[in-house]
């Protein structure tokens, strides 16, 4: 078997994975790493500090390197990194979801001209394997929807906060101590990760490039404890969700925000740090993926996997073509005010004769018809808490409906409004 070089871009946490897992590797050899900072102590056993260099350029240079494995993340300088080795025929292995999303047209098109291969198993939901199922054991499918939960720190957060009914604020810090969340845990917690996730994973699975300034994007910080408990005693979790559908019209549907999902559903049973992608597709019907979303050694899993599938093809000439990727087809892609689904409200109002009444007007005028309507009792202050489960409506009825509501005087405030899922 053909023992290939690689280069690792990257000794974090992904990178020290994979140093880890192919330490006894006789057919893979690691070359050079690229980090930071060289002075830096490792949590790796007898690691040869002559493999450490601090220029990246090194690697994509360099003619004894077959495959580059890229685990900075961040757009740059990892794009023009990329860029590089490619044009210098080497394969590339990624873990970098935001690159892919946002330059993946450019990369793969690229990677295409100089027939080399891009495989990114580790970019989308960690450890869990998803894009080689997608591009190989699923080929002969037509897939019409995916509904995912791809962020673990999201989906940890929102497990506690359900499990303890404590709120965002007091979770999110326990999660930065137990090393759950980061320091600055935006690009998690306003969802904008879980967009890099499924901007890749809808093109490959729906066949069309989506674009990622296209995807809504909610992310959990508005999700109270309070919303957790009112969906539990409905029957409900409240997840993270990233979907990407095909409509009736061909349009494409691909958003991230909070839903209210069934008990019924097995997304709401996903907890903790765990991701899992259900794919919807004929001839398959529904298959679940699930498992570690992050973490050290999953995403080594799925890094090492795509390096090993490279190893084993390097000598044909056309290597790995199911994993190519092409763009030809741009998805026309749906606006969320355009969209229908149920809702959740969470509202505040006086506790006076007819309020809910003055709802049930409104959200009528609206075109919007209500299924359960539930006073949560009455507050201190003397207000009604109220909340409000709707048949399907359109975005932008439920939009209109929501102003009005806030405009009218009876009602002290809209506390929240989260889509559900049917
Ligand atoms: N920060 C991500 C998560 C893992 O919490 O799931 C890497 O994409």
């Amino acid at each position: 078997m053909t023992k290939i070089n690689i280069g690792l871009i990257g000794l974090g946490t992904v990178g020290t994975g994979v140093v880890k897992v192919l330490k006894d590797n006789q057919d893979i050899c690691i070359k050079k790493i690229a980090v930071k900072n060289i002075n830096k102590k490792r949590n790796i056993d007898n690691l040869d500090t002559n493999l450490l260099t601090s220029d990246p350029y090194e690697i994509v240079e360099n003619p004894e390197i077959d495959v580059v494995v890229e685990v900075i993340g961040g757009t740059e300088p990892a794009f023009d990194l990329l860029k590089r080795a490619i044009k210098n025929k080497k394969h590339i292995v990624t873990a970098n979801k935001e690159l892919l999303a946002k330059n993946g047209e450019e990369l793969f098109n690229l990677a295409n001209e100089n027939n080399v291969v891009i495989l990114y198993e580790a970019a989308i939901a960690g450890g869990i394997p998803i894009i080689m199922p997608i591009k190989t054991t699923l080929a002969g499918n037509k897939i019409s929807k995916i509904a995912a939960i791809l962020n673990g720190t999201t989906n940890y957060i929102l497990t506690k906060m359900e499990e303890s009914n404590v709120s965002y604020a007091d979770v999110l810090e326990e999660a930065q101590k137990l090393g759950y969340a980061e320091a600055d845990p935006t690009g998690d917690v306003e969802g904008f990760d879980s967009a890099y996730k499924i901007a890749t994973l809808a093109t490959i699975a729906l066949n069309q490039k989506v674009d990622i300034n296209k995807i809504h994007t909610e992310g959990i910080t508005k999700i109270s404890a309070d919303d957790m408990k009112f969906a539990d005693e409905l029957g409900y979790k409240i997840k993270l969700i990233a979907l990407a559908e095909i409509t009736k019209e061909n349009k494409v549907d691909v958003r991230v925000h909070p839903m209210l999902v069934p008990d019924s559903n097995i997304l709401s049973t996903i907890n903790d740090v765990t991701n899992a992608v259900l794919v919807e597709g004929y001839p398959v019907g529904r298959v679940l993926f699930a498992g570690p979303g992050a973490g050290e050694m999953p995403t080594a899993s799925s890094v090492v996997g795509d390096i090993i599938a490279i190893q084993r093809n390097i000598d044909e000439k056309d290597p790995l073509p199911m994993m190519k990727c092409n763009h030809k087809i741009k998805a026309s892609q749906l606006d969320i005010l355009h969209t229908e689904n149920k809702y959740y409200i969470s509202i505040t109002a006086s506790n006076i004769p007819g309020v809910i009444g003055t709802i049930g007007e409104i959200c009528g005028r609206h075109h919007i018809n209500l299924a359960s309507v539930l006073q949560k009792g009455v507050c201190k202050e003397n207000s009604a808490q109220i909340v409000v489960i709707t048949e399907t409506c359109k975005e932008s009825d439920i939009q209109n409906a929501i102003t009005e509501l806030k405009n009218n005087n009876t009602i002290v405030r809209i506390n929240n409004l989260i889509r559900v899922m049917e």
